[in-house]
């Protein structure tokens, strides 16, 4: 085992520990009462490394779907874990990704009035980002993330070699959150980020940098504002138009990828609305398009897309909130806009741009 981070959060300390040696020892996680909730294509995948957790009988495999995180299908995972007799002083322990933290997070929130919980987070994006900041999010049919908690884990153990058998969009999707991350923190660590783009993809170094770094940038926000009620919320840069984006195509564009399009989108838009100079957008444009380009001629309908940003949970009754880089340091900052032609126009502009 190498090296900890130690979170702070309104119900104490949490480690993050980089431990590749989680594959060769899971029996490890077995001490005390474990529920495991285990994403079915890493149960699959990891069925021999695994066996001793698959094994056991308090062990649910659940698909990692956005379906699957909606609060109507949440309620099955509940019924099975009270009928193996979960108690409060057991143990929830995710392992998977986004999908499958989320639906353990808000489990652990509300089941028993609080159980806690620990996370094995096995794609890029939840080691790199989603694994701390204690938020849960949880969909509403199709309206995502409507739903949730604040609730960290008690340890979270993050072992790269669960990467090795992640599918490209994963990668990329993972990349969209750590680009994301670097962005915030200033064009300096975007454009170091920037010239490393490629090494990612063939220097497990360089990347494993990279989520150490991304998760140290994120600690600084999550460790001043836990709830989310100021500085916290520039991390929804690339979000709202994201999220907008993962609803409008029913979820076919991954959550990552969604957000670099929505960077994309909320840079060219800050443009177009006098925010941000051109030479900005042009100098973040390359890399954040590579990020997306699998998906940059996927149909995104434009109505279903600004339907559902009009359903952001930040909004007010009359404006959209919406996060832009602005000025001449591209300081990403909280923006309020008022839903009129003139920002219809501009989204359906960058759409078919993005399309060209
Ligand atoms: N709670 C938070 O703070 C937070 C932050 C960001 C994103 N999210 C949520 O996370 C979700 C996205 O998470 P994600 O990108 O981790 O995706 P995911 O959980 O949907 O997983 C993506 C795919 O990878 C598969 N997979 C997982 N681990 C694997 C492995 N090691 N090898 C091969 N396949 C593997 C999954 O089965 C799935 O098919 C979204 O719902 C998003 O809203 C939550």
């Amino acid at each position: 085992m190498s090296e900890k981070l130690s979170i702070q959060s309104h119900s104490g300390p949490y480690s993050v520990a980089f431990d590749d040696l989680l594959l060769t020892e899971p029996a490890r996680l077995l001490d005390g009462q474990p529920h495991f909730l285990v994403d079915a294509n890493v149960a699959r995948l990891y069925a021999d490394h695994l066996r001793p957790i698959l094994d056991n009988h308090r062990t649910l495999v659940i698909e990692a779907t956005e379906e699957n995180k909606s609060i109507d299908r949440i309620i099955p995972v509940i019924e099975r874990l009270v009928e193996n007799k979960i108690r409060r002083d057991h143990t929830l322990i995710a392992i998977g990704g986004g999908i499958i933290q989320d639906i353990t997070c808000f489990i652990a929130s509300t089941l028993l009035r609080g159980v806690p919980w620990k996370f094995v987070p096995t794609t890029l994006l939840a080691q790199a980002d989603s694994c701390i900041g204690s938020k849960s999010s949880v969909n509403l049919g199709a309206t995502k993330n409507i739903l949730g908690t604040f609730n960290p884990p008690r340890e979270i153990f993050i072992c790269t070699e669960f990467i090795n058998t992640l599918e490209s969009k994963d990668i990329f999707s993972g990349i969209g959150e750590i680009l994301k991350v670097h962005a915030i923190d200033g064009m300096a660590a975007f454009d170091r980020l920037s010239a490393d783009y490629d090494s990612l993809f063939t220097s497990r170094a360089t990347l494993l940098r990279y989520i150490r770094e991304a998760l140290l940038i994120k600690q600084r926000f999550i460790e001043e504002d836990e709830f989310d009620k100021g500085i916290r919320n520039i991390f929804n840069y690339g979000h709202s138009f994201g999220h907008a984006i993962e609803s409008a195509t029913e979820f076919g564009v991954p959550h990552g990828i969604a957000v670099a399009i929505g960077m994309d989108m909320a840079n060219r838009i800050a443009v177009l609305r006098g925010l941000l100079p051109e030479s900005h957008y042009n100098r973040m444009h390359p890399v954040i398009r590579k990020n997306y380009a699998a998906f940059a001629s996927i149909n995104i309908p434009v109505e279903a897309m600004l339907d559902a940003l009009m359903k952001d949970k930040k909004n007010t009754a009359t404006e959209l909130v919406l996060i832009f880089p602005v000025g001449d340091e591209a300081n990403i900052e909280r923006v309020r806009v008022v839903p009129d032609e003139g920002f219809r126009s501009q989204c359906k502009q960058f759409l078919a741009e993005m399309k060209a």
